[in-house]
């Protein structure tokens, strides 16, 4: 495959293409073959606080720019990420090393929510009730808040983004956006989409760079009084700590140690493919990937087997090539990470079924790539058992029944997504009522988030907010109550017309 020549991304402020103004840069690398794949800025507060103030100046007529018009340049974008989906995906596979069909799942995603966003400027829906006093109107009206703070990770380049920056606009606000220093340049293709459709100047704008100069800037900045964050829980928890200061209103979507549980009723070849698919697609590179897979009674004797041998039989190569199955991790550092992670959990007991070693044959050796990897009897309490990975390593443990499986589920900080495998419709809603998550799948895998339905999660996966479908509507906007009196009179709320008198 011959490699690209790198690309030279820069800073978008206004309507205009820029270098960091101190003139510092950043290299990409393909985590497929260590190639340079772009260089970027490496931006500081300075390029942070020419774009918030460029965005503020942006505010006023775009706030002021109806609704349904702020939605149509939506649709329109839509479709201009229609037609540019494949060479996105093909920029995304090679900065991040997603799969091509994931990568193109990563933008559709993105198309979907736009389509939602878009039509969303045709509703935005405030609510009327009755007033207590006679001649008297009673409505609320949503309006925007001002410029939004966008930070997110690498592993959705576009699709989580697009989860927060559309939402964000057809509500009126205009928008500064981190985008991942290991992935800028597909968060770049994505943002021309909507200059090209003819968003304002100023109204989307992004600064590329690192998250503790660039990111710690826009959390920080006055003029940007809103923040929706994709990353760690530890960062997390440090943004609601900045910005709680400040009284910014902010969006965190955090870690996840999601959990597969399988009981001895399940389809076993249908749970198999789920746990494999959520387990080590994307690599495992998920805030949703089934990280846990918690099997009950003697499930396990059979259910195991059969996984391991599809587990090793995952084919482990370049994301752009259509039969590998599972591509490489995002870094040097995340490979060490996710071998430490293995190697702590066979200190603490467990036994590797299958994978858990770093690969070095032949071309895998010039990539960070990690197999597919089982490890059984993982003891509740252990390591591997409370924290995120963050690469393709499933840990296992036993339940005695549904109720002991539950337990376990539940005894970790997060609380993303979750699923069951049983065709016991009763237990399946003993579960769904028991698990702490904010998704559970009843005989499907731990991923695969629709973009019309909230996403989110409990505990330390968040703060309570959830993107998607119709739930950033809320958080993106102030809520005006309005009070109309026609009666020509002063009335007096909770003293006059009173039936009791
Ligand atoms: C993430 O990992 O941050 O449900 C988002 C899913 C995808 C979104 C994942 N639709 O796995």
């Amino acid at each position: 495959m011959t490699s690209p020549t790198p690309s030279t991304v820069l800073n978008h402020i206004g309507d205009t293409d820029r270098p960091a103004l101190d003139g510092r840069t950043l290299d990409v690398h393909n985590p497929a073959t260590g190639e340079l794949t772009a260089r970027v800025p490496r931006s500081s507060g300075a390029d942070v606080s020419h774009a918030a103030r460029v965005a503020r100046e942006a505010f006023g007529a775009w706030s002021l720019t109806p609704a349904p018009a702020r939605g149509e340049l939506l649709l329109r974008a839509a479709a201009l990420m229609t037609e540019r989906k494949d060479a996105i995906a093909n920029v995304m596979a090679r900065e991040m090393g997603k799969r091509l069909e994931e990568a193109r799942g990563d933008i559709q995603e993105a198309i979907d929510t736009a389509y939602y966003a878009g039509t969303e400027g045709r509703r935005l829906f405030g609510r009327t009730a009755p007033s207590e006093l006679r001649d008297k109107f009673g409505m609320t009206v949503r309006r925007p808040i001002g410029p939004v703070g966008v930070i997110t990770a690498w592993n959705f380049p576009v699709a989580v983004p697009s989860w927060k920056i559309l939402p964000a606009l057809v509500c009126g606000n205009p928008v500064v956006w981190k985008p991942s220093e290991l992935s800028p340049e597909s968060g770049h293709l994505f943002a021309k989409c909507l200059w090209d459709a003819g968003l304002p100047p100023g109204v989307l704008n992004v600064v590329h760079g690192q998250g503790d100069e660039v990111g710690a800037a826009i959390v920080a900045h006055a003029d940007i009084p809103v923040l929706a964050f994709t990353g760690s829980t530890a960062v997390g928890r440090q943004i609601a700590e900045i910005a709680g200061r400040q009284l910014k209103r902010v969006s965190l979507e955090l870690g996840g140690k999601n959990p597969v549980i399988v009981l001895p009723d399940a389809d076993i070849d249908l749970a198999v493919d789920g746990i494999l698919w959520g387990a080590f697609g994307t690599a495992g590179q998920r805030c949703t990937a089934t990280s846990r897979l918690i099997v009950v009674g003697s499930v396990g004797e059979v259910l195991l087997p059969k996984l391991v041998e599809r587990a090793r039989a995952l084919r482990i190569g370049d994301p752009l090539d259509p039969t590998v199955q599972v591509g490489p991790l995002v870094s040097a550092r995340q490979q060490e990470r996710v071998h430490a992670y293995v190697e702590t959990a066979r200190r603490e007991g467990g036994q590797v079924l299958c994978g858990g070693e770093i690969l070095r044959t032949g071309a895998l050796a010039r990539g960070w790539y990690y197999p597919a990897t089982v490890v059984d009897k993982v003891a509740p309490g252990s390591t591997l058992a409370l924290e995120e990975v963050f690469g393709p390593v499933l840990a296992v443990l036993h339940a005695r029944d549904l109720d002991h499986a539950i337990a376990i589920a539940n005894e970790v900080q997060y609380g993303l997504s979750s699923s069951i495998y049983t065709r016991d419709v009763g237990l399946a809603f003993r579960a769904i009522e028991r698990i702490d998550a904010g998704i559970t799948y009843v005989n499907a895998p731990t991923i695969g988030a629709e973009a019309h339905f909230p996403f989110g999660g409990v505990k330390a996966t968040g703060n309570g907010h959830r993107e998607g479908g119709w739930a950033p509507y809320e958080f993106f906007t102030e809520v005006k109550t309005v009070y109309i009196d026609y009666s020509g009179a002063l009335q007096r709320a909770q003293i006059d017309n009173r039936v009791d008198g």
